[in-house]
């Protein structure tokens, strides 16, 4: 599969326009509560057109930075929110220096990356000791796809995002709750919590960076 940074520097508008949507950003929102206890230094990675981002923000005030390997998407980012802080970057190397974050959020970023287990320790390294990755994730699973847009079919403009999310991550691979466990505590994070989310579609996964 071609990287995910390219093709969404060719869809940032119509991305931003079908994910602009309560559900969405309520769960954007929710992955706000899951932030260390006082955090305020902030990467969201994958920031798209600044939905995950705003909410962060709104939370932990201006120490949350989005970043994203697609431009016209930190433009997006820039149009909704003229104070966002934005960096142009990629997950596999990010321009921050070791122990520095509080925290570092991935909505539906890291099911994209090409080498996963490399942006994962990549998250080790900038943590600070405590800190916490927080990520939402699509779930794989036949059940999951069933049970999740059934769940989304009464809200229909939802429907069809949540549809459009589950082909793309199709293409490009979900996690069980099993795998995405694997994955961060091969990184070295110790996991807190892995749960359902987005009725049944995602996964809301955190992990902190052991002391
Ligand atoms: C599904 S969108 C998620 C956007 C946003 N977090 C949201 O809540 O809607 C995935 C984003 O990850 C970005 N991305 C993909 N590969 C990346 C990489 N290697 N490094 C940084 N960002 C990447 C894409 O450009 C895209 O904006």
């Amino acid at each position: 599969m071609f990287h995910s940074g390219l093709l969404f520097k060719a869809v940032a508008l119509p991305y931003e326009w079908v994910t602009r949507h309560l559900v969405w950003e309520r769960h954007c929102a929710k992955m706000a509560t899951r932030l260390p206890e006082g955090a305020r230094r902030v990467l969201d990675l994958g920031c798209g057109p600044g939905n995950s981002t705003t909410h962060l923000r709104a939370a932990t005030g201006a120490g949350t930075v989005g970043a994203d390997y697609a431009f016209p998407m930190l433009q997006r980012a820039r149009k909704r929110d003229a104070a966002l802080p934005l960096v142009c970057a990629d997950g596999g190397n990010l321009p921050v220096r070791s122990g520095s974050l509080d925290a570092v959020t991935f909505h539906s970023v890291l099911y994209l990356l090409p080498d996963q287990p490399a942006a994962l320790r990549e998250v080790l390294r900038v943590l600070r000791p405590g800190g916490r990755a927080v990520l939402l994730e699509p779930q794989a699973g036949t059940r999951a796809t069933f049970v999740g847009l059934l769940r989304a079919l009464p809200t229909p403009r939802w429907a069809f995002t949540a549809l459009l999310w589950r082909t793309m991550s199709a293409l490009y691979g979900r996690p069980t709750p099993e795998s995405l466990r694997a994955a961060l505590e091969a990184a070295g994070l110790r996991v807190l919590e892995i749960e359902e989310t987005l009725g049944g579609l995602g996964l809301l996964a955190v992990a902190e960076r052991p002391a």
